[in-house]
């Protein structure tokens, strides 16, 4: 049996799974598996979009990608780093160098995204530009949508995707004109709203009218892609699947606490960017957890403040502290695999589960 559905015709892929993840190796290994790969690009600067996007299209060989981009309407126009460092709070910067001594966190050698960046409407107008500009077959936005700007990747001919959390979101996203709706529920790794996947996906179905909508959010076994072909979904959106691929190659450290985690070892915190975020539970989030922790900031602050501490805890690999963002679905990726064996997992799972109920029901 062909695993598919008409949005594998809409978007020129093989299998309707599509993958979100910040590695350019996933990506090009993803789209090879017959998946539809989005490129998270929130931590690139536009110069470096402009670079990833070449190197995506050299390597896919004419297959489609997406771009996605976080542009959230609450993020001010600051653009100096320096003075929103200086306007930080004495106590929050109390907290981290505390927690910096606890930890013995050395500092960073290189500087990071977050650690030379701000985010600012004038880096999304930038990042937005370079999207536009690359070969990127479709630009998805979470985290904020500015109908202006679907409108603008449109005109730019991409596929426009947005990912909602709530069916008042979805009713925005259908005026705003996309192409496709992904239902992110609350198991989902990353930024996240409280809806849970299995009540959200069918009202955001509902709400979309004929636009197709994929589901998101603890999708780590074949059988919730045939439960999600239930609910209405016409494909489904992981992020999760890829962080223990071999393509993805993230540190020891991190990649062995992921492998060994069920889905009791995430939570939602503020802790990572000053809005919920599903993370790994680690002793970074059990810090902000603790009574006598200030309030995380909001966006962007939160990153500025800790932006030097996280860059130290990524390169030294401080084991307590190191963190990524991690689904429930996390539960299903105990040994690491290539993205291609990840595919075929998922591929086969769901055949044998659609046939599985086809016996079920069938009297
Ligand atoms: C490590 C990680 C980073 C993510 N970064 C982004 C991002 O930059 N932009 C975005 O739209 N979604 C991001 N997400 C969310 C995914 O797009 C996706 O909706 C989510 O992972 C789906 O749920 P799952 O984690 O259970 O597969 C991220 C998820 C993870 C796990």
């Amino acid at each position: 049996m062909e695993l598919t559905t008409p949005i594998c015709e809409k978007m020129g892929i093989r299998y309707p799974i599509f993958g979100l993840a910040h590695s350019i190796d996933v990506m090009v290994a993803l789209a090879k598996a017959g998946g539809y790969p989005v490129f998270g690009a929130a931590r690139s600067t536009p110069e470096e979009i402009v670079a990833e996007a070449r190197i995506m299209q050299e390597q896919m060989e004419g297959r489609p990608f997406g771009i996605d981009l976080m542009l959230p309407a609450s993020v001010g126009e600051e653009t100096d780093r320096e003075k929103i460092v200086d306007s930080l709070p004495q106590e929050h910067k109390d907290f981290v160098a505390g927690l910096a001594k606890k930890y013995h966190v050395p500092k960073a050698t290189k500087p990071t995204f977050f650690s030379s960046q701000t985010r600012s409407q004038q880096l999304f107008e930038e990042q937005m530009a370079a999207t536009l500009e690359s070969g990127a077959h479709s630009f998805a936005s979470a985290v904020g949508m500015p109908p202006e700007m679907i409108g603008r990747a449109k005109e730019h001919g991409k596929m426009t995707i947005s990912l909602v959390g709530a069916p008042r979101h979805a009713a925005k996203a259908r005026d705003a004109g996309v192409d496709l709706i992904v239902a992110q529920g609350y198991d989902a790794g990353g930024h996240t709203g409280p809806i849970g996947t299995f009540s959200l996906v069918p009202q955001i179905v509902d709400a979309a009218g004929d636009i197709p909508v994929l589901a998101a959010g603890g999708v780590g076994h074949g059988r919730h892609i045939a439960a999600s072909l239930a609910l209405g979904a016409q494909g489904v959106w992981l992020g999760t699947a890829w962080l223990t691929s071999k393509e993805h190659a993230l540190s020891d450290a991190l990649t062995q606490k992921l492998l060994k985690a069920t889905s009791l070892d995430t939570e939602i915190s503020y802790s990572h960017s000053g809005k919920p975020c599903r993370l790994i539970k680690t002793a970074w989030s059990e810090e902000w957890n603790k009574e006598d922790a200030p309030t995380p900031l909001p966006m962007p602050y939160q990153q500025v403040l800790t932006a030097d501490i996280i860059a130290g805890i990524n390169e030294h690999e401080i084991e307590p502290l190191i963190y990524d963002a991690a689904g429930q679905s996390i539960a299903w990726f105990n040994e690491l695999m290539t993205v291609d064996e990840i595919m075929t997992r998922l591929v086969t799972e769901t055949n044998q589960s659609l046939e599985n109920i086809a016996r079920l029901t069938s009297g």
